[in-house]
């Protein structure tokens, strides 16, 4: 029997039929030195990112398509340690033919996967690092306030790099990215990492799925951190819809700002500049 394959339709652009979910998710090449980020998160109704501190019962079949279609589309998934270590996460793996697509543009076959830790506190022997397989190592974008024996232990299973002295610093961690050439950027979260990127500036696109469920108060949204004085603006790009699941794709407005600040955190806060200022 085939399997399921959710059909997923355009509602904005409006578009009759099923969508080609690599034509609307491909991501031109931002250029040497340049990094285009986007995140992609799924959510409820009322917001909430997790149920139980895991996002996989707010997926759908259609969230997981385009979960897929996203890693497909990037150079570098980029994760924070408390989404690594909560959803236990694995490695990239992209099918053959996948593969061969992405080779056709010029792109690695496989995604690198770069995880973020203040710490380095994690897991040799976890799945991201022990099932990584032939590939290139994983990334590990940590500080300078990690603890060396934390650091020793991954100098076999990830290549360590540090991106600050107390925070992986955004800017920091997207040059590290680009001197790997690992321009197209997908974040996964979670929380705590996305509001880094998104109060310094370095959020390009944001996709949102918007689950078919209420899951009462108590959760985690989709950014934490330090409050903002300014609202960030966004403009929609894309709607696409399957069984009652939305799947939004949102651009940071570039002319809403034009250099002000908009996501602004408080004076004492360490991140520097707007979500619609900073990035490249
Ligand atoms: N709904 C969704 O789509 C979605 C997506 C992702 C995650 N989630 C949920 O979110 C929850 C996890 O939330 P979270 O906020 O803990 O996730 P997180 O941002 O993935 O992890 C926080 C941890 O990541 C590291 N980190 C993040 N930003 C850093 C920075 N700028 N510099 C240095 N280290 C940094 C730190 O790791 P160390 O502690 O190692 O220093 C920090 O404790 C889970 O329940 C997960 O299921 C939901």
């Amino acid at each position: 029997m085939a399997a399921y394959r959710p059909v997923v339709r355009s509602l904005l652009p409006p578009q009759t039929g099923e969508v080609d979910l690599g034509a609307v998710y491909a991501v031109p090449d931002p250029g040497l030195g340049q990094c285009h980020v986007r995140a992609n998160f799924v959510v409820s109704v009322d917001g909430a990112a997790e149920l139980d501190g895991r996002s996989h019962g707010l997926g759908s079949p259609a969230d997981k398509a385009v979960f897929r279609m996203l890693r497909w589309c990037c150079d570098v998934v980029l994760v924070g340690a408390g989404t690594a270590r909560a959803e236990d996460y694995g490695p990239v793996r992209v099918p053959d033919q996948r593969q061969q697509w992405r080779r056709e543009r010029g792109m690695r076959a496989v995604p690198r996967l770069a995880v973020v830790s203040r710490s380095a506190a994690l897991d040799p022997a976890a799945r991201l690092f022990a099932e990584a397989g032939g590939g290139e190592l994983p990334l590990v974008l940590t500080t300078a306030h990690a603890d060396a024996t934390a650091v020793a232990a991954l100098a076999d299973v990830a290549e360590v790099v540090v991106c600050g002295q107390d925070t992986a610093e955004p800017r920091r961690v997207l040059d590290a990215l680009a001197a790997r050439s690992l321009r197209r950027v997908l974040c996964e979260g979670g929380p705590s990492l996305l509001g880094a990127m998104a109060a310094a500036g370095h959020l390009d696109e944001l996709c949102v799925t918007v689950s078919p469920l209420l899951a009462g108060p108590g959760h985690l949204q989709l950014l934490a951190g330090t409050p903002w004085q300014h609202p960030a603006d966004l403009e929609l790009a894309g709607v696409l819809e399957q069984d009652s699941t939305l799947l939004l794709r949102y651009r940071r407005d570039k002319d809403a700002h034009d250099g002000q600040s908009a996501a602004q955190p408080p004076a004492d806060s360490s991140s520097s500049s707007p979500m619609a200022a900073g990035a490249p």
